[in-house]
């Protein structure tokens, strides 16, 4: 297993759309496990793919308080099944720092496969809901703070370069 560099927001390569996972195979599972490992390691209950500069449509997610709850989500399609959205406080790994509201639809529907190549089909409401349309947004190269007010990107991209400058002058723990 390795840590992951994690793409911070306004780096260009958060703007690639993914392409669909072809075979869902060890090299794929590899991937998957560094992705856990990352997400854990940046105590985050989400991350795609495209947030470690891989370009496939690959979502990792554990929202248990335990984080013993692993999900995976591959080439995943989400349909919303209510047109009524709600505010959610997000926030993401690719924006240290930063949260606000975003107004989703709380009810859809995911499509998808597993690690294991099985097929997933299951409505979802609440956290699981806002949180896959908010990593599918990734693989389409949205992110959270796309739908914010231009001043409000503005104090993003500086919060989080600030935030990247402050770890740069901690200690780093040695990671592997
Ligand atoms: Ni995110």
């Amino acid at each position: 297993m390795a840590l992951l560099p994690i793409l911070s927001y306004p780096d260009p390569r958060l703007r690639t759309i993914a392409e669909p996972v072809k075979d869902v195979n060890d090299e794929i599972r590899v991937l998957i496990d560094d992705m856990f490992e990352t997400m854990y390691d940046a105590q985050g209950i989400g991350l795609a793919a495209t947030q470690v500069d891989r370009h496939i449509q690959l979502i990792v997610m554990d929202l248990s308080e335990d984080k013993n709850e692993p999900m995976v989500f591959i080439n995943p399609k989400v349909t919303p099944l209510i047109e009524d959205k709600k505010p959610y406080e997000e926030g993401c790994l690719s924006v240290p720092d930063v949260y606000d509201k975003v107004e989703r639809p709380t009810k859809v529907r995911i499509e998808a496969l597993d690690a294991d190549g099985q097929k997933i089909d299951k409505e979802v409401e609440g956290l699981l809901a806002v949180c896959i349309q908010h990593e599918m947004d990734h693989l389409n190269g949205v992110i959270f703070v796309d739908y914010l007010s231009r001043l409000k990107q503005t104090r993003a991209r500086d919060k989080v370069r600030k935030v990247i400058k402050a770890r740069g002058k901690q200690p780093q723990p040695v990671k592997r």
